[in-house]
């Protein structure tokens, strides 16, 4: 079938945070062939590719020239292989439905991740991560299609280069794959993590009332519960998560930031650094729940920010860079942005 190709396509309804864009070239790809279609065209009208999935990780300026390739591969295949499980995923199926369809199955492993947002083919590209778990731990292998020449080809997760909240595809290989399928493997044998520690007390808070054992279902209750909490769903107040992430400095630093601010939260991880929590940050200086014209900082977490009704980019990131002007000249610590942006004004 010939493939579909609109011309400025408002893309409102195509990102969480609700912006207006428009895309001068847009299609839905739901195929292998139609994404090599979509390739083709590009190639003919010179015009660079842009791939959407779901829109929860991204802010679009006002005007995207080139074509948006909004990929719905869907379907999921399996295989039992002793005691795990290979799942064969599209790149267009929700993330947070195929936690619950494991955990219906009883394959473990992804339970921490349930009710982020967004679709299965963005999930390693950000490496998505909550409560101390993240795609990498399960991660085989991806499919993916090269845009320069329009092959097929199997990544396995070396390849990837993953990190925290990163990955090759916001590096080196940025714009340059479309991610069609995932690989995961998962057990059969539960292998709980739970030191996370909003993640552990509303668990000890669980199992003390009830006395039920800890399984990954009960888990997933309880990762439910806390987003649902303070994380705001974006269908209700428009947003993309965390806007920022954590940032990652020297244990020298540390420790002198310490001294001027005895309370900071610092978790050291296994290379001996440490991430200190950017909600924090933003909230020492005075930003959480802070509204500005048509945008803000979340009530309940100072690392996401919400659209109460604007229309463009532009403030959105005018009022992110104040917040990032404020904690560098607060505690000397450079915040990045978390999501994507995409387009020009
Ligand atoms: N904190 C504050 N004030 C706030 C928010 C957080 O002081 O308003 C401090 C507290 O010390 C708290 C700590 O930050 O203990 C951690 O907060 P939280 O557990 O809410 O997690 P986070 O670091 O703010 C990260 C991820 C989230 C993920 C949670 C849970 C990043 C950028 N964000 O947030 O991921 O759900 O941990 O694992 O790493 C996302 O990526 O979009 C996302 C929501």
């Amino acid at each position: 079938m010939t493939l579909l190709i609109e011309k400025n396509v408002s893309l409102l309804g195509y990102n969480s945070l609700a912006l207006e864009a428009i895309a001068e070239h847009f299609c839905v790809v739901k195929s292998v062939d139609d994404i090599q279609q979509a390739i083709a065209f590009a190639r003919d009208q010179r015009l660079t590719i842009i791939v959407l999935g779901a829109g929860s990780n991204v802010v679009l300026r006002h005007h995207l020239a080139g074509l948006v390739v909004h990929v719905q591969i869907t379907g999921v295949q399996f295989e039992r292989i002793e005691h795990d499980v290979l799942l064969h995923i599209g790149a267009g199926e929700n993330w947070s439905s195929m936690v619950e369809y494991c955990l219906q199955n009883n394959w473990f492993g992804i339970e921490n991740l349930i009710l982020i947002p967004g679709n299965v083919g963005a999930a390693p590209v950000q490496n998505i991560g909550a409560y101390g778990v993240e795609l990498s731990d399960s991660f085989v292998s991806l499919e993916a299609i090269d845009i320069a020449t329009g092959k097929v080809h199997v990544m396995q997760r070396d390849h990837c280069e993953f990190g925290y909240r990163d990955s090759v595809f916001k590096n080196s290989a940025r714009d340059k794959y479309i991610i069609t399928r995932l690989c995961l493997k998962l057990s059969l044998k539960p292998n709980m993590v739970w030191h996370y520690p909003a993640l552990k007390a509303a668990l000890e808070a669980k199992t003390a009332v009830s006395e039920a054992p800890l399984t990954p279902h009960v888990i997933a209750a309880s990762v439910t519960e806390i987003r649902r909490q303070k994380l705001p769903d974006p269908k209700v107040l428009p947003n993309a998560g965390s806007f920022f992430k954590n940032p990652v400095i020297t244990r020298e630093v540390a420790e002198r930031l310490l001294i001027g601010h005895p309370n900071l939260p610092v978790y050291q991880n296994e290379l001996g650094e440490c991430k200190v929590p950017a909600g924090w940050l933003i909230e020492q200086c005075g930003y959480k729940g802070l509204r500005q014209g048509s945008v803000g900082v979340h009530p309940l977490q100072a690392l996401v920010l919400v659209n109460y009704g604007g229309d463009n980019a532009a403030e959105l990131l005018a009022f992110s860079e104040t917040i990032k002007v404020e904690v560098e000249q607060t505690f000397g610590i450079h915040l990045e942005l978390e999501p994507t942006v995409y387009g020009s004004f």
